[in-house]
């Protein structure tokens, strides 16, 4: 099957592969056990994107603290004509963690108005978030054909199709890279160098290392969204495997390690306190003040930027900051 150019239909423009499905259910049960029995415990981060914590997380890009996606934003809208000028006749935009691809917007114009049509490939674990933001760019964009995956970001690089000899620009925005340790950031990065050819680009977006209350207020602002976000997991936990966490006896704690560079993401039982999880046959207990390890999101220097590019297969071309000088875009080039 293939996308029709310039059809008025616009779901003819589409595709959506959905690798996400196939044994979701094992999967989530088991990494909930595993989580859950480790210690200290921890929970997946990429279960924190169902269809409500998808919304949820869009709310986070609006409350006050949460300044990366204004800044990242701010970034994209001055400088999106420079971004895509810098891969000539680029007809393939792919981005790694799509979400509502709001940001999206400022590129994919940009690589129309250039070229006059495109093909955008997201890869999103949310098959929801995908299904909403591919029919509303659809009907933004005539010219536009979506091939989209939902799937996890080293499942859908395996199932990419090899790139076709026209250059391609990836986007990994929203320092999403902050939340891989750094031996995982690596291989993701080679995943993709894998991916793509001699002369393709790479926009990485990175936050910057700055003061602490600046940074643990990103991660717990004062609405509760974030922990709403947070704590909407253990009520997935709750549906699907016929668990009792109380979503009150849980507050959530996000503190910047410096030494490490790191937001640290928990929740932090409120009471001694015991869980029963159903479907698992397990019953957890917590401590008061006993944490489970949600998310680290690091923090980076530029230079840092620049050594993990050599690192990857790629050169760094150039680096956009935000005007307060909070975030950075970076453009990386595929080297020999
Ligand atoms: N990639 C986002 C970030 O690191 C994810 C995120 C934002 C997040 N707020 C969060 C993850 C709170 C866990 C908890 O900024």
């Amino acid at each position: 099957m293939a996308t029709q150019p310039n059809s008025p239909d616009p779901r003819s423009r589409l595709i959506i592969h959905d690798l996400a499905q196939r044994n979701g259910h094992a999967d989530f049960a088991r990494d909930i056990r595993r989580g859950l029995t480790s210690d200290p415990k921890h929970l997946f981060p990429k279960y924190l994107y169902d269809e409500l914590g998808s919304r949820l997380f869009e709310a986070i890009c609006q409350v006050d603290e949460y300044y990366l996606t204004r800044a990242e934003d701010e970034i994209l809208t001055n400088h999106a004509d420079e971004i895509v000028a810098s891969t000539p006749n680029c007809k393939t935009l792919i981005e790694l963690g799509s979400g509502s691809a709001e940001k999206t917007r400022k590129i994919i114009e940009a690589l129309i108005r250039l070229r006059g049509e495109l093909l955008f490939v997201p890869v999103d674990i949310s098959a929801s978030a995908l299904e909403e933001s591919s029919h509303a760019l659809l009907d933004s964009y005539s010219s536009l054909r979506i091939d989209a995956y939902a799937a996890d970001y080293f499942q859908a690089l395996e199932a990419l199709p090899a790139r076709d000899e026209s250059p391609a620009l990836v986007l990994f925005l929203g320092s999403n890279i902050g939340n891989f340790e750094q031996n995982e950031a690596i291989d993701f990065l080679r995943a993709i160098r894998r991916l793509l050819r001699k002369g393709d680009a790479l926009l990485l977006g990175a936050d910057l290392k700055k003061d602490r209350a600046t940074l643990e207020a990103a991660y717990n602002d004062s609405l509760g969204v974030t922990r709403s976000f947070i704590v909407n997991e253990l009520e997935h936990i709750n549906r699907e495997l016929d668990a009792n966490f109380d979503l009150w006896a849980f507050g959530l704690r996000s503190v910047y390690n410096e030494s490490l560079g790191r937001v640290e993401v928990y929740l932090e039982s409120l009471r001694p306190q015991s869980v029963v999880i159903g479907r698992l046959d397990l019953t957890t207990d917590f401590k008061a003040g006993e944490r489970i390890h949600i998310e680290n999101a690091y923090k980076f220097d530029p230079e840092d930027l620049r050594k993990i590019g050599e690192q990857t297969g790629f050169q760094l071309e150039r680096t956009w900051l935000d005007r307060r000088g909070r975030f950075s875009s970076n453009l990386f080039r595929v080297s020999e």
